[in-house]
This record gives C-alpha cells, sequence and structure tokens, in this order.
C-alpha cells in the first residue's frame, strides 16, 4: 500500500505508519502517547533502558544515538516512516545523509536537527543569515580566546556556554575577569561532544522570558500554515526550567515582534511539527535566544491549557493534520525534582498534592533519580496565572520523594 500522510493504517501490520523517536524523555513519551492515540505504530531510542517512552512504545531500544553507524542500522532495521530527534545530541549527519537517501522523512529536518544541536550553527542563522536580534556573542576555543572576545567587546557580566549542552549543563554567568577561569574549566566538563568551544554572551537584563511555541502545519489546500500557540512564561535556575505558565502577559508590540521573530526562524528551518522559539523580552524589545525544533520542556504546561497539547501538535503537524493551538485556561507547570542521587525510589504524599484544586500530576518513571533531575512535573490551571502557579508549586512541593 502507498502511505499516503493522510492515511493512517494498522499497527503492527504493513500499512502501519510508524515513527521512530530519538530520544525517549518525558517529552518524547507524550509524543509516542500522542502518536499511540491515533493509531500510530511507535518505536522508542534511548541511551538507556526502560528510559519513560520505552514504558509506552511498541518497540523500545537502547543505543548510542550519537553513534551514526548505531543509528543507521537501527533505522534500516525499523525503516520507520518518520523520525523524531526529541533530543540535541545525535549524530545529525547521519540524519542528513538519511533524509537525503530517502530511508525516511526526519522531523522537521534533518538541517534543522543538524542546526540546532550545536549553539553556533543556530546563533550564526539567526543573527548573521536572518538578522534578527540576538545578544552580542563570540566564540572561543581557548581560555585566552575567552579573555581577548570579553576583554574585546563582550563585556562583563556575560554567560559563557558550551556550544554542544542543553539544561543548562556546564553555563555560568560571569561578573568579572577573575571568574573567566572558572567558567572555561566549568565549560569543558559540561560540554556533551566538542570538549573544547564555548560561546560566551552578553548578559541580557530581561523583564521576562518566554517560549514561544510555534507549529509548521498542513492546511486544507496542502500548503503549509504556522501557528502561534499563547507566549509560556517561565523562570530558569542556572539554566534549568522550574516553572512555567501560559499566558505570559505582554505588550502588543512585544508579542507582535516575538512571533516576527518566530515566524521568520521555523520558516528557514522547514518541515512540519512544533517548535519552541525562546525570546528574552524588555519592555517593547525582543530577543531571540534559541529554538527547539521540538516540543519544548516548559511546554507541559500546555498538558493543562491547550486544546491540543505542544505533543499533540507535534504529532498531528509531523502526520500532515490539521491543528489547533487554542488555549482553554490559564495554568501552570512546577517540576519535581528527584532530591536524591537513587534508583527505584517511591513519590509519597501524592493523594494530598492532588487534593489541590484544579491540579495534575505527571510522574516520568524514570529508573534512576538525582538531586536535580526532573523526574515529574505538577499542573495546574486557575482563574489567573497566579493562582495556576500558586497551585502548581504546592503540587510539586506536597509530593515527597523517598528512598525505596
Ligand atoms: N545572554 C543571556 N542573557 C541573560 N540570560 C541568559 C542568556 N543566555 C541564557 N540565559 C539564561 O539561561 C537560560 C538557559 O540558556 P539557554 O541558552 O537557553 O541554554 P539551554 O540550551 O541549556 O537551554 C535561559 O533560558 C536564560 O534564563
Ligand atoms: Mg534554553
Amino acid at each position: 500500500m502507498d502511505k499516503q500522510q493522510h492515511t493512517i493504517g494498522t499497527p503492527l501490520s504493513p500499512s502501519a505508519i510508524k515513527v521512530m523517536l530519538l530520544g525517549s524523555g518525558e517529552l518524547g513519551k507524550e509524543v509516542i502517547i500522542a502518536l499511540q492515540r491515533l493509531g500510530v505504530e511507535t518505536i522508542a531510542v534511548d541511551r538507556y533502558a526502560n528510559a519513560p517512552g520505552h514504558q509506552v512504545a511498541h518497540r523500545a531500544h537502547v543505543i548510542n544515538m550519537a553513534d551514526g553507524r548505531a543509528l543507521r542500522e537501527l533505522i534500516m532495521q525499523e525503516q520507520p516512516d518518520l523520525v523524531v530527534p526529541e533530543i540535541e545530541a545525535i549524530a545529525t549527519d547521519e540524519l542528513v545523509a538519511i533524509e537525503y537517501e530517502g530511508l525516511a522523512r526526519v522531523t522537521p529536518t534533518a538541517r534543522a536537527a543538524q542546526l540546532t544541536m550545536n549553539r553556533e550553527g543556530i546563533r550564526c542563522l539567526a543573527a548573521e543569515t536572518l538578522s534578527l536580534v540576538t545578544s552580542p556573542y563570540a566564540f572561543a576555543n581557548s581560555l585566552e580566546e575567552l579573555n581577548v572576545a570579553i576583554e574585546n567587546g563582550i563585556g562583563y557580566p556575560c554567560i559563557v556556554k558550551p556550544v554542544m549542552s542543553s539544561s543548562g549543563k556546564g553555563q555560568s554567568k560571569i561578573d568579572s575577569s577573575t571568574d573567566v577561569e572558572t567558567a572555561w574549566n566549568y565549560a569543558a566538563s559540561g560540554s556533551r561532544v566538542d570538549q573544547g568551544r564555548v560561546i560566551v554572551e552578553g548578559f541580557i537584563p530581561f523583564d521576562y522570558e518566554i517560549t514561544q511555541l510555534t507549529v509548521r502545519a498542513m492546511n486544507a489546500a496542502g500548503e503549509v500554515e504556522t501557528h502561534f500557540c499563547e507566549s509560556i512564561g517561565h523562570v530558569q535556575v542556572n539554566g534549568d526550567y522550574v516553572e512555567s505558565w501560559q499566558p505570559q502577559p505582554m505588550s502588543t508590540v512585544a508579542l507582535q515582534r516575538s512571533r516576527e521573530i518566530a515566524q521568520k526562524i521555523t520558516e528557514n528551518l522547514g518541515g512540519l511539527g512544533i517548535f519552541g522559539v525562546e525570546l528574552f523580552i524588555k519592555g517593547d524589545e525582543v530577543w531571540f535566544s534559541e529554538v527547539s525544533p521540538r516540543p519544548h520542556d516548559t511546554g507541559m504546561v500546555t498538558m493543562c491549557t491547550q486544546i491540543q497539547n505542544e505533543f499533540e501538535l507535534h504529532a498531528r503537524a509531523i502526520l500532515g493534520l490539521p491543528v489547533d493551538t487554542r488555549s482553554h485556561s490559564p495554568g501552570a507547570s512546577a517540576v519535581i525534582y528527584g532530591q536524591m542521587d537513587a534508583q527505584d525510589i517511591a513519590f509519597t504524599n501524592v493523594d494530598e498534592a492532588l487534593r489541590v484544586p484544579n491540579s495534575d500530576l505527571r510522574l516520568f518513571g524514570k529508573p534512576e533519580s538525582f538531586v536535580r533531575r526532573r523526574m515529574g512535573v505538577a499542573l495546574a490551571t486557575g482563574v489567573d496565572i497566579n493562582e495556576a502557579r500558586e497551585r502548581a508549586k504546592q503540587v510539586a512541593n506536597k509530593v515527597v520523594p523517598i528512598k525505596n
């Protein structure tokens, strides 16, 4: 059978639409659930066994996704129609080749995955090719180069980040020349692949930061159309998200500029699917920060605020189906951390937590906990974001992780 995008067959049969998730954490798990509900055959891949998405997919595989050969072998074996990168640390060169050879379609595009896995690729595209406003930035391959870059223009305060890292890993803010060496060493320790290259960015004293979820989906005429979700505000601690809410109140000008930026960057990256465009806002000024060509962690709030949450939007968009980005209530999310380094932990007081009005909970089922590992998320709606935030934080605080 000729599998057309808008035709969905039977899972585990020749007619099935097969989707492979590369990365099967809490975000991948929700994408898989959304795909399962549409009758799609799902294949979850991660670097360790029993990852959250492994627990809900038709098949689970454990491979090193940064290993191009292993990745190609698995794709040849499974023959998915679509490959959905959920993390950044993937052999994206191999994805480009796989897409080029027509072995599978990569969402949104292999190029988007390749450009966003390295801060250099996406920053140069945004600032130099598309002329979007970003923080001042420079790249450095050594402590000496870093010092020169800061002295020659970036100045203090500034932020040093490994070019390949996520969730704030290896990232630090520096206020004076005495901190540069510590920041350089910390970046080297937190870097994912490349041990020796950092970006240094001028610090933007923003009023607040947002994620502009942006969906590229097919319309009835078969053209790609861009849809925007309401802005998501969030709080980051050491570069990692702890709380998010929707909608973030914004001036009309700031909202319009944010969407113009989101439209430009996602149009350039192309393909179908959801993108999390991260922006810094001060008054009416807007800076582009970075973009994920996939659901965004701060977007977990949409599981309680939107008619179709970000995972459902992604699932629909990549399948060529129509989307609805409307929200039905203000809401908030608050992260639940493991608070300990241990395997097989338990969460107590869940009943008390869920007695908070309008609340909900996701426990991801990760087999191993770390002190600052995200193990779950509390969700709540309210009459406004203040009430929702209070509730979500209450829920998160009531859930107590214990050693089993
Ligand atoms: N140039 C900057 N100015 C001010 N804050 C920043 C800057 N860069 C990063 N941050 C803060 O650190 C967070 C994480 O940085 P980001 O570049 O998004 O890294 P990651 O890829 O790890 O998410 C941002 O959400 C923001 O709160
Ligand atoms: Mg970020």
